[in-house]
């Protein structure tokens, strides 16, 4: 019998997947108010996407994806992330043809091969947004407030904005010229991937997750100080921006991200113990690389595990469960045609209603009404059926009234109401 699942994935259920829904709900909700617009796109794309998207020499191409040959032997591989398949879809649907900017937004599963540690799965959920169309810092700036906006709301209070800037093309000619420089004194020491990074991409390098290469890069020069005039620019006005609205951040030049997209402001929500709640930037060459117009682009994707993590572990209260409101309970298979009818009638109107399917004892249902904290409870037998008439017992107070069967759903709609 087979009753483990992959490692690095979960089930989900009970109050886990309760809460996921509930933070979905709230990120959802701000979406709107900032009218941006979902889209869903494919489980899996076409390998070749995320060669060119998300880069050949980055952790997650080389190390990470799940890639298979289908029955007709075309290379798919399972999203590893969600920015590459929305500008795929971007293009495919000429989006960029409707008035700028585009604004998406959408909840993904992620495939990562990694090694799987707290906050840190091979299979996880995104919630991430992509502005497409403006090469103003705004957008940036637009994209961090609903990120401060969606942390507030769920209460996370311990979350540092860290902000970079990588520079485009240009600066990183310059840059890597003096990056390989310092790389080259401790050539030998680097991974095989590094060295090989060193010749492709060695800005990639400053994201090895092995030990020895993060050692060796701590002292590395910084892309901040290798910035053309436009790009140093950009980042002033994000600060002017940011400092103006009153925003905290602090600049980090280990934000680098690990995808090779990116160009001039990387962001990332940091906590007190170094775990990345989400990351994202902008991305101006992505749409060009993908072979469309060239078109400014920024994003950020949000880890929804990280975020119930920290949710759990700050016992957060938000309300993830509406409870039953009616427990209608069913004395004698005589009364069960009626107890049916009035659970349907009940749910109709709105009311979360529960009734007996196991043919219990009155007593026991009424200890399993108990159980799941039912609000009101009701027991229909022949007697309350013949007299039209049920006692409804509030069950935090064990006050019982006598409400005619007619008058029932006004009487518990005021009863929850207030
Ligand atoms: P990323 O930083 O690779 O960026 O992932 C975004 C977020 O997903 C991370 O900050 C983290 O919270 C979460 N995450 C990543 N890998 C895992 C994992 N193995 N297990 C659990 N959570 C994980 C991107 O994916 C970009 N597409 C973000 C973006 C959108 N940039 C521009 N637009």
């Amino acid at each position: 019998m087979i009753t483990k699942a992959p490692r690095g994935t979960q089930d989900w259920y009970g109050e886990k997947i309760l809460l996921r829904r509930k933070v979905e709900e709230i990120a959802r909700d701000l979406c709107n108010k900032y009218n941006i617009n979902e889209i869903e796109t494919p489980a899996f794309e076409h390998t070749e996407l995320f060669l060119r998207g998300v880069g050949e020499t980055t952790d997650v191409v080389q190390k990470e994806m799940y890639t298979f040959n289908d029955k007709a032997n075309r290379s798919i591989t399972l999203k590893p992330e969600g920015t590459a398949g929305t500008v795929r879809a971007y293009l495919e649907h000429s989006l960029y043809a409707d008035t700028q900017p585009t604004k998406l937004y959408y909840f993904t599963q992620a495939f990562r091969y990694e090694k799987p540690q707290a906050g840190r799965y091979r299979q996880h959920h995104q919630f991430g947004v992509e502005f497409f169309g403006s090469e103003h810092p705004q957008a940036e700036v637009e994209l961090i407030l609903l990120l401060k906006d969606l942390l507030d709301k769920l209460n996370i209070k311990d979350a540092k904005l860290h902000i970079n800037s990588i520079g485009c093309l240009t600066c990183r000619k310059e840059y890597n010229k003096v990056l390989v420089n310092y790389l080259e004194k401790n050539q030998d020491k680097f991974c095989n991937t590094c060295k090989e990074r060193m010749i492709k991409n060695p800005l990639r390098v400053l994201d090895c997750k092995d030990q020895t290469c993060s050692q060796l890069v701590k002292e590395a020069p910084k892309t901040i100080d290798y910035l053309d005039e436009e790009c140093k620019n950009h980042f002033k006005l994000l600060k002017n921006l940011l400092n103006n609205i009153g925003i905290e951040y602090v600049i980090d030049s280990n934000v680098v991200r690990g995808l090779d997209y990116y160009t001039k402001t990387v962001f990332e929500f940091i906590n007190s113990e170094g775990f990345t709640l989400c990351g994202g930037g902008r991305y101006d060459n992505l749409i060009a690389e993908l072979g469309g117009k060239p078109q400014p682009a920024v994003g950020f994707g949000m880890g929804i595990e990280r975020i119930l993590l920290l949710l759990e572990q700050n016992q957060s209260d938000l309300q993830i469960k509406k409870p039953v409101q009616v427990y209608l309970g069913i004395l004698g298979d005589n009364a069960m045609t009626k107890a049916y009818q009035i659970v349907h009638y009940l749910r109709q109107a709105g009311i979360k209603t529960e009734t007996d399917f196991l043919k219990r004892s009155v007593k026991a249902q009424m200890k399993y009404a108990n159980k799941i904290n039912a609000m009101y409870t009701i027991i229909l037998g022949e007697n309350e059926i013949n007299n039209n008439k049920v006692k409804v017992k509030e069950m935090d107070t064990g006050q019982q009234t006598e409400v005619n069967l007619d008058n029932l759903i006004e009487y518990i709609k005021t009863k929850i109401n207030n």
